[in-house]
This record gives structure tokens, sequence and C-alpha cells, in this order.
């Protein structure tokens, strides 16, 4: 590959890693606006979920009254953020092994 290639290349990297770190601040504004009203974030971020299976989670919490501004980028934040193919988080535990209570 010649030199030019190289380098469209790498800006090309460039520009989506901006783009998906703009998705995740932007997706965890939009998360702390619309989810936190009820229960912590916690609730929501313990959860690995296929992006259909996160699409009636957040209509679901939208019809409870979820003031949800962006329903796309949230969406799009929560599957790309917490997928099904992600490992499930291990509660935190205290000392005497009961959960640690929710620090957000
Ligand atoms: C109007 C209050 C309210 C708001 C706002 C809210 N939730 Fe919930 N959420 C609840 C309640 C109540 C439960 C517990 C329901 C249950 O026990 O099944 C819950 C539970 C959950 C669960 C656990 C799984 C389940 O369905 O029980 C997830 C995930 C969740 N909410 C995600 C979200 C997300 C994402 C948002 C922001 C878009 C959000 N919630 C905003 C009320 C709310």
């Amino acid at each position: 590959m010649r030199p030019r290639g190289i380098v469209l290349l790498i800006a090309a990297g460039a520009l989506m890693l901006a783009a998906d770190s703009q998705l995740s601040e932007r997706g965890k504004q939009e998360e702390q606006h619309s989810c936190i009203q009820c229960h912590s974030l916690r609730l929501v971020n313990s959860q690995r979920l296929s992006r259909a299976a996160w699409g009636k989670e957040v209509d679901k919490m939208i019809g409870w009254g979820a003031p949800v501004r962006d329903r796309q980028l949230l969406l799009d934040y929560l599957s790309e953020e917490y997928p099904d193919s992600k490992p499930v988080p291990k509660p935190e535990l205290t000392g005497d092994g009961a959960a640690a209570r929710s620090k957000h």
C-alpha cells in the first residue's frame, strides 16, 4: 500500500474513534437525564441486553414516564456499552458479603 493510503486509513480510524467516544459521552448524558429519577443507573448498567431487548426496555421506561429526549441516541449508547455479548459484572460485595449499596 502506498503511503497516502495509509495516511487515509489512519485518518478514517481517528474519525471513527472520535465518533465513538462522542456517542458514549452524549449517550451517557442522555442516560443521566432520562434514567435516574426512579432508580440508580446501576440497575441499568448492570444489564446485558440485545439491541431489541434494550429497545423494549427503553420503551417500557418511556411508558412509565422516563423523559427521554433522544431515543435513538440512548438506544445506540445502551446497546453499544451494555450488549448481551459482554459479561455481566459481578455485584460489589461489602466485607461481610452483603451486596454493597449503590453509590450512584
Ligand atoms: C418513571 C420512573 C422510571 C424511569 C424514569 C426509568 N425507570 Fe427503569 N425502572 C422503573 C421501575 C419502577 C423499575 C422496576 C420494575 C420492575 O421491578 O420490574 C425499573 C427497572 C428498570 C430496569 C430493570 C429491568 C426491568 O425492566 O425491571 C432497567 C434495565 C431499567 N429500568 C432501565 C431504565 C432506563 C434505560 C431508563 C431511562 C430511559 C429508565 N429505566 C428510567 C422506573 C423507571
